[in-house]
């Protein structure tokens, strides 16, 4: 659409900029970090400062439509400045509603209570133990064969069966629900916008398995994951419902499979076309935690997350009526050149690097990025254990220089499809320089 000479770019529909987005949220930030769109009905946040305060602000802004995204409809029309009491009385009429994303305020913190119990550190340091050991396995076949297609033979299936031992679901079952998960379309697609919003689809799937879990473990409690989710309570001492627990359990998988998975391949990718620093994190493991760090800024899996406004606001200059569906940038907010000097460069040694918005920000933050955190650096941890090199298969993807990859056709998800890498075994195996933040796994 064109409006005052300005070609807007449409994330939402178009193919085109799924390979370099960045440019195309630049072009939409030149206008103003915060535009009413011309071409859909929402306002797009792609400035840092901005981004970060709407996250901050649950008093103006319900995550009811996070999940979801801006294409589907309200299942109401907006009444006044205030739209909190409309929100609450249609919740389940939302698409992704059963997530428990969508809730704001007490009902939210209530259900995150009951996550928070599965990461403890204690649970963490437990899962972080199997992730060695899985990472070697999976590293040391890929190493074996010369190479793999690593998002399917490797991201993939390790990052699944991370969540499924957090989850502590029973070993006989993990293969099972790796296959489904396979399976199941990304959220936010740019041809079917309803693909993957809903969660409907996969607790059809999986749902039965994790309710099985959750009633004998209630009737027959042991010492295990599983018993602790079936057997938390709400905050006020009230029990939840199997069907909330069963929501929360498949949550996870939809929310921290794609997202990890995604971020190896965009990382793996960095690294393989950057001998160098492979190089340098070999021989200094402590090194891969601030590359992880600058890889989520610079391409985090999470392109995108979605409010919308309960309550008539402003975001920089722009008035908000209520009823506004917002699109916050994540991936525009972590390129602001306002925010980061000299955004689209990588840069190791890049200060408060943290900082970035790949995981979000305030109460909805990611409640598994810690996991996240750890199970990929362990995983480049194992690879650069095994393996002395790492390149990308010229057959599959062209010369350096003119490069064929393809991403995801996903307005939310940014990440491969598939990336065919050659691997070179590690000649001798030295002691490995160990990670400084490196949980002891013995
Ligand atoms: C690189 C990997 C990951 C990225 C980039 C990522 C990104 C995000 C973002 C941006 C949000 C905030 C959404 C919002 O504010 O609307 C979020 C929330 C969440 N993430 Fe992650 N995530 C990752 C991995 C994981 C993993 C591994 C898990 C769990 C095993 C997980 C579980 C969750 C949950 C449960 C929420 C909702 C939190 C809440 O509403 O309180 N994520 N994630």
């Amino acid at each position: 659409m064109t409006a005052g000479g300005f070609q807007e770019p449409d994330f939402f529909t178009d193919h085109s900029v799924l390979l370099d987005p960045y440019e195309a949220l630049e072009a939409v930030r030149s206008q103003s970090p915060v535009r009413q769109m011309k071409s859909h009905d929402f306002v797009m946040v792609t400035g840092f400062a901005e981004a970060t305060a709407v996250l901050l602000d649950g008093e103006h802004f319900s995550s009811v439509i996070a999940a979801a995204g801006p294409t589907a409809p309200l299942p109401f029309e907006p009444e006044g400045d205030d739209i909190t009491g409309q929100i609450a009385a249609h919740h389940h009429k939302f698409v992704g509603s059963e997530t428990f994303l969508s809730f704001d305020g007490a009902q939210h913190s209530a259900r995150r209570a009951l996550l928070s119990r599965l990461f403890t550190p204690s649970r963490l340091r437990a899962n972080e133990l199997y992730m060695h050991g899985l990472a070697d396995r999976l590293v040391e076949d890929a190493v074996a064969k010369g190479g793999c297609e690593l998002m399917h033979e490797l991201a993939t299936p390790y990052v699944t069966y991370v969540i499924a031992d957090l989850l502590g679901v029973p070993d006989e079952d993990r293969k099972k629900i790796a296959d489904i998960l396979a399976a199941a379309p990304l959220p936010g697609s740019v041809d079917d916008a309803d693909a993957g919003a809903s969660l409907a689809p996969l607790a059809e799937l999986v749902g039965g398995m994790f309710a099985a879990y959750i009633v004998d473990r209630r009737a027959n409690p042991r010492e295990d994951v599983l018993t602790d989710l079936a057997t938390a309570k709400f905050p006020d001492g009230s029990t939840p419902e199997v069907g909330e627990l069963v929501m929360l359990a498949i949550f996870l998988f939809a929310a921290g499979q794609d997202t990890s998975a995604k971020l190896i391949g965009n990382s793996a990718l960095h690294l393989a076309e950057n001998p160098e620093l492979q190089d340098r994190l070999r021989a200094d493991r402590s090194l891969i935690a601030p590359f992880l760090e600058e890889m989520l800024r610079l391409e985090g899996s999470s392109k995108v997350t979605h409010r919308l406004a309960r309550k008539s606001t402003r975001i920089g200059d722009l008035e908000i009526p209520a009823g506004k569906k917002i699109v916050i940038s994540l991936a525009g907010a972590d390129r602001d050149p306002h925010r980061w000097e000299d955004p689209d460069t990588f840069k190791l040694d890049r200060p408060r690097v943290k900082e970035h918005l790949a995981f979000g920000r305030g109460a909805h933050t990611c409640i598994g990025n810690p996991l996240a955190r750890a199970e990929v650096r362990v995983l480049f941890d194992r690879f650069f254990e095994h393996a002395s090199g790492m390149t990308l298969s010229q057959a599959q993807h062209g010369p350096a220089g003119s490069r064929r990859l393809d991403y995801e056709p996903s307005y939310i998800v940014r990440g491969l499809t598939e990336l065919y890498v050659e691997l070179t075994p590690a000649t001798a195996h030295a002691a490995p320089a160990r990670s400084s933040d490196e949980v002891s796994v013995a």
